[in-house]
């Protein structure tokens, strides 16, 4: 019987270089292989975090027999590509938000996932965090009473480069699909799917949402109010308001290390949490478990949850004629 996950890892960037440190923290688990565009960017990642194997294309990474997962760090518009190429290869894929460009690729990456029979996840690793575990917790146990309200925004200034990422459309940018994921995850999660979206956006010079909002509205008496921005410090909380009281998850509530509930009899209990990683082990661990039981997806982010997040995401931007070729 497999008592250790093999990992591997596609692209090098800034978030491949926190999971890697976050596997240290992962039982069962080994970082094996990392695997670049470049040998030399490949060999730095290896050196800096003790990966024993390093690629310099992700052909070869993939073609790897000892790997059992491929974690995908590429930027959005890969998503797809990248996934179907590990899946055709055998392995598993834990891919990193937003799954991919639209509903379209995320139907055919998971039609390939069921075809090999092989575990597919999206990378929403806020979904795995203590604190927003106890949070569903605390709502399905009534301590709020009835929602009536959820508030949640995830914005920073980040510096203008039309060519980075965040800004570069050819790369997927635009405030929604990298930040407004968060806020629109939530709110799925812990809602479901509205039965009204109103939105709108404030387009920049690159073609891509700078700043965006949306109202999610609920024929049950609830509204949720979302909003991401690359053009200012916000908040970066989670409000979740109901009959009997509140939850306030804290800055940066996507990352969150505790969380308030405020009752309407006057009491008011703060509930902390400590990481031993950067957040992302949680994700890292349930992969790694789901793995080890034969599991092809994970029951607490199933992928059926991931369809109705893609299609949030593409309904939003349908409202602003926002398209990526
Ligand atoms: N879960 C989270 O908290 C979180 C946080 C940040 C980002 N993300 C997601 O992770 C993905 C990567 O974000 P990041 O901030 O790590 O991006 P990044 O720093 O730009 O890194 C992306 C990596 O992808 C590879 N890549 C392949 N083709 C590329 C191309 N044409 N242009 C640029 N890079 C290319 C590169 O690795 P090689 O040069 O080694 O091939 C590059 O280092 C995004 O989809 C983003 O939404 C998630």
């Amino acid at each position: 019987m497999k008592t250790t996950i093999h990992w591997g890892i596609l692209g090098t960037g800034r978030i491949a270089e926190k999971f890697a440190m976050d596997l240290q923290h992962v039982n069962n688990a080994q970082l094996y292989a990392v695997g670049s565009r470049t040998m030399e960017q490949a060999k730095m990642f290896a050196n800096k975090y003790n990966v024993p194997l390093a690629y310099g294309s992700y052909t070869e990474l993939v073609a790897d027999p000892n790997i059992d997962i491929i974690y995908i760090a590429s930027p959005h518009v890969f998503h797809a590509e990248h996934t179907l190429l590990c899946l055709d290869a055998g392995k598993a894929v834990l891919c990193e938000k937003p799954f991919a460009m639209n509903a379209s690729q995320v139907s055919t990456m998971i039609r390939k996932a069921k075809e090999k029979n092989l575990f597919l996840m999206e990378a929403l690793w806020t979904r795995f965090l203590p604190t927003i575990r106890k949070t569903e917790e605390l709502i399905s146990s009534g301590a709020i009473g009835n929602i009536i309200q959820l508030q949640s925004d995830f914005g920073f200034k980040a510096v203008y480069d039309p060519q980075w990422r965040l800004f570069n459309k050819q790369l997927g940018g635009g405030s929604l699909l990298d930040i407004g994921i968060y806020p629109i995850f939530i709110t799925l999660l812990l809602l479901g799917l509205p039965d009204e979206i109103l939105s709108s956006a404030i387009i920049g010079p690159t073609g891509v949402d700078e700043t965006m909002a949306a109202i999610f509205k609920y024929n049950n008496g609830i509204i949720a109010s979302l909003s991401s921005t690359f053009m200012a410090n916000t908040p970066c909380e989670t409000i979740i308001s109901g009959t009997e009281g509140s939850i306030r998850i804290h800055r940066m509530w996507h990352t969150p290390t505790y969380l308030t509930i405020s009752k309407n009899n006057g009491t008011v209990e703060d509930i902390r949490f400590n990481y031993a990683g950067n957040g992302y082990e949680y994700e890292a661990q349930e992969v790694t478990n789901c793995l080890l039981k034969g599991l092809k997806e994970s029951p607490l982010l199933p992928l059926h949850f991931s369809e109705k997040l893609i299609s949030l995401l593409d309904t939003i931007r349908k409202q602003w004629n926002l398209e990526y070729n």
